[in-house]
């Protein structure tokens, strides 16, 4: 009885479980003058190659300058709009044409309209009664994604960003291999072995840690000097696995590798995990966008054949974080079976509705972020075709900025510095620290640096059309 008089005092807008001190009408004044804050500094001056990536501060001056103190009481709304217009002029602008640092870069506005809108709404994806667009949405998002892997079937949900793609990707491979590890773990369970090349991402090592199965049975493939893994080192180390009673049951090849953007082999890599009863998963958080190119999809020749795609369309496709896929070749609903808790205040089955479109149960998340929306607003700007000639000019701006480029890399651009014996890394590093200050202090901002076998790597996904020329003017 009283639940009820509550729920419709509720309804009623009698009681309120927002702070008592601001009215909703201070409120919308508030978001709105933020918003111009937003477009001005941001979405402005931040896109202007005239102004600078970021006013840097050393980290003591900026706690300063930010007064970052908590305090008992709140500010006022001119005070509260200096915050803003503070945290839009110190934090870096990568929607800049000079930002050239990681995989990602630039601002597609439809995609910026699907992150303010997905917000706004402020839904989580795991049922159809709380997000009825969005549950309808990702299907058809992860439907169309696979297609362009090559598969007319199969599952697939949007994760938090690659690492965590990449992390599903081995935990549904080990309930493939050891379905009992669910419910009896790693007791029931041999020593697992596990194939990645020495240029993947470290988020495997992670994995790995996190899942018990453990770094030391990471079995390191070596790469080529392209940064391509060797297909006779894996066949090798599966058999140093095997002489060491771990069961070979994970081969990673990564396409688009994170530093050089280098390509494996992936039909030989599917032949081998194939031999060996392997699960075989592609690490394309960078490389994966070529499927939407005619000219650069024959890089992923082979992709079909593998178990399980991770993509990040956050990095080549401009979508804006946070955005990655995983993607299964699988139909027998692995990834229900392997997550699921069936938890009765949830996803109770006696619903109105169809409950298979409560898809929340395959996620290891309870509440999660609707990520669709910004990739499929873009989408339907700019199309499939828009999309590919996204993907065929960063590869043109790679190809024309020169340095170190390749037929079978990726939109990356390389420097690259060829170390003498007698120099110490710590003396490259700081050469290379002082490459990327010169270009801070000009109002630019690079870099991904990493030692790879006597050479220092300093690399940058070219998404931008001006890369070409100020790279030779600076
Ligand atoms: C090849 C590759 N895989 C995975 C990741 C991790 O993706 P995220 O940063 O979305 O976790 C990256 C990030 O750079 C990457 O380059």
């Amino acid at each position: 009885m009283f639940f009820y008089m509550y729920l419709t005092e509720y309804i009623n807008g009698h009681v309120h479980l927002e702070e008592s001190d601001m009215c909703e009408s201070d409120g919308k004044l508030f978001l709105t003058e933020a918003f111009s804050v937003i477009m001005e500094e941001i979405l402005h001056k931040g896109t202007d190659s005239k102004e600078k990536v970021c006013e840097w501060k050393d980290p003591d001056q900026l706690r300063a300058l930010l007064d970052l103190d908590l305090r008992e009481h709140g500010e006022s709304h001119e005070q509260l709009l200096q915050r803003v217009q503070d945290v839009a002029r110190y934090s870096v602008k990568t929607c800049h044409p000079r930002f050239f640092n990681q995989l990602f870069a630039g601002v597609d506005y439809h995609a910026l309209t699907g992150r303010l809108l997905t917000e706004t709404l402020n839904t989580s994806q795991y049922t159809y009664e709380v997000a009825p667009v969005f549950v309808l949405m990702e299907e058809e998002v992860l439907r169309k994604l696979r297609s362009l892997v090559g598969w007319s079937e199969g599952d697939g949900i949007f994760c938090p960003g690659g690492s965590m793609s990449n992390m599903y990707a081995m935990n549904i491979a080990r309930y493939w291999a050891f379905p009992q590890v669910k419910t009896q773990g790693l007791w029931a369970t041999p020593r697992m072995a596990i194939f990645t090349s020495q240029q993947s991402h470290y988020s495997m090592k992670k994995a790995a840690a996190f899942l018990g199965i453990g770094t030391d049975n990471i079995f390191i493939v070596q790469a080529d000097e392209s940064g391509s893994m060797i297909p006779e080192d894996l066949e090798a180390k599966i058999m140093q696995a095997k002489s060491k009673d771990a069961v070979p049951f994970f081969v990673n090849a990564t396409a688009g590798t994170t530093v050089q953007g280098a390509f494996d082999p992936l039909n030989h890599i599917a032949d081998i995990s194939e031999r060996n009863g392997m699960w075989m998963h592609i690490d394309a958080a960078w490389g994966g966008s070529v499927l939407f190119s005619k000219k650069h999809k024959h890089l992923v020749s082979g992709i079909e054949r593998a178990n399980s795609v991770t993509w990040n369309p956050h990095k080549m496709l401009l979508t804006g974080l946070q955005c990655s896929v995983i993607l299964f070749r699988d139909t027998t609903n692995l990834l229900m079976h392997c997550h699921s808790a069936n938890a009765t205040y949830l996803f109770q089955q006696d619903k109105f509705y169809d409950t298979s479109l409560d898809t929340g149960d395959k996620s290891i998340q309870c509440g999660r972020k609707v990520d669709c929306l910004k990739l499929w607003l873009m989408w339907k700007a700019i199309g499939t075709h828009g999309l590919s000639e996204r993907v065929d000019k960063a590869f043109a701006l790679a190809r024309n900025t020169g340095a170190r480029s390749s037929s079978h890399r990726c939109a990356t651009f390389c420097y690259v510095f060829r170390v003498e014996r007698h120099v110490s890394w710590k003396r490259c590093a700081t050469v290379c620290n002082g490459f990327e200050m010169r270009f801070l202090l000009f109002g630019g901002c690079v870099r991904n640096v990493g030692p790879i076998s006597g050479s220092m790597y300093i690399n940058h996904a070219v998404l931008k059309r001006h890369l070409a020329q100020w790279v030779l003017v600076k």
